[in-house]
């Protein structure tokens, strides 16, 4: 085996030793899709750095017990779960409430819930696309409209999780890079409209990220080339996937200091892989 340009981050690894101990001291971070590997990933990171946080999943219990062991990374935080479908405003608002209630404010908004399936356009039925969209979309606009008013008080700053199937266009993929897409234009929008109030809107992301479970679903179909399976580093310059405290250490940076000037950024953290997508 090659040594990779940029090794593997440790298993163990939260994010790298590029930051301050306590920087996220006193704030709190609200993050849809909370319970997922890469969410959970962005909010151990920030809650271990001193932030309180509320994340939400569709599945209520297996979302609080993610919160019960983020908890443990900081002795004294305070992490909430909370059952919630991003489609649904009204479920959006009653977690705002109590997150407000038990922790004071937000200052951050990670805006992560997502579906995803591989299906070719003739396998997706209008509903598997309308799905896609609601969740993604949908539930991302839901998502700030209900903690924009939070947001407004506290000059908070967003993130949306986003992929990068639209840079180029992606077979199997049409009903998320759609749903991506609509999620870049609204970041894009929410950074001019909410600017002159202090708030800043930006998007990571991610590339191919391993052990997560999007990844584990998309390579386990037959869709996927072997080649592919077998060498999945085979089109990015670093030569191999990413590790979620990649995208936390992402995550760090747009919520701290070092990032309060940037507004309508998209980070992509996938080791140059989508500039690489004739693989040569
Ligand atoms: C075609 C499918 C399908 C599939 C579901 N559908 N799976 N169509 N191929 N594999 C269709 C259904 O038949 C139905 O259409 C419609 O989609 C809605 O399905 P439901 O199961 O009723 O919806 P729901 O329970 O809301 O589930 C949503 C979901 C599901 C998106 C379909 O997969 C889900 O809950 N996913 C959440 C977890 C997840 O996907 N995590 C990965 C995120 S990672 P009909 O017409 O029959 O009613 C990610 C980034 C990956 O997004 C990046 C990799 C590089």
């Amino acid at each position: 085996m090659p040594e990779l340009p940029v090794p593997f981050p440790a298993e163990d690894e939260l994010y790298s030793n590029a930051w301050a101990k306590d920087i996220f001291k006193g704030k709190v971070v609200f993050c849809t899709g909370g319970a997922g590997t890469i969410c959970s990933g962005q909010v151990r990171a920030l809650v271990s750095l001193g932030a309180n946080a509320a994340i939400l999943g569709r599945r209520e219990a297996n979302t609080k017990s993610v919160a019960a062991e983020i908890e443990k990374v900081r002795p004294g935080s305070k992490v909430l779960g909370f059952g919630c479908d991003v489609r649904d405003i009204n479920s959006l608002t009653a977690a705002v409430e109590a997150t407000v209630k038990e922790l004071g404010k937000i200052d951050f908004l990670i805006c992560g819930a997502a579906g995803n399936f591989l299906s070719t356009v003739e396998g997706l039925s209008s509903n598997a696309f309308k799905t896609v969209m609601d969740i993604d979309l949908l539930g991302s606009f839901n998502t700030v409209k209900a903690c924009l008013p939070e947001l407004r008080k506290t000059k908070g700053k967003i993130i949306f999780v986003s992929a990068a199937f639209h840079f180029t266009g992606a077979a199997l993929q049409s009903h998320v890079a759609a749903a991506k897409a609509g999620i870049d234009a609204l970041a894009h929008s929410l950074a001019i409209e909410l600017g002159p109030a202090g708030i800043t809107s930006n998007i990571i992301t991610p590339g191919a990220i391993a052990k997560t479970e999007g990844m584990e679903r998309l390579t386990a179909t037959s869709m996927v080339p072997e080649d592919l399976k077998k060498n999945p580093a085979k089109m990015t310059p670093l030569g191999r996937w990413g590790a979620v405290s990649e995208i936390a250490d992402a995550t760090i940076f747009l919520f701290s200091e070092a990032g309060r000037y940037v507004n309508g950024l998209t980070l992509v953290v996938d080791g140059g892989s989508w500039r690489n997508s004739n693989g040569v």
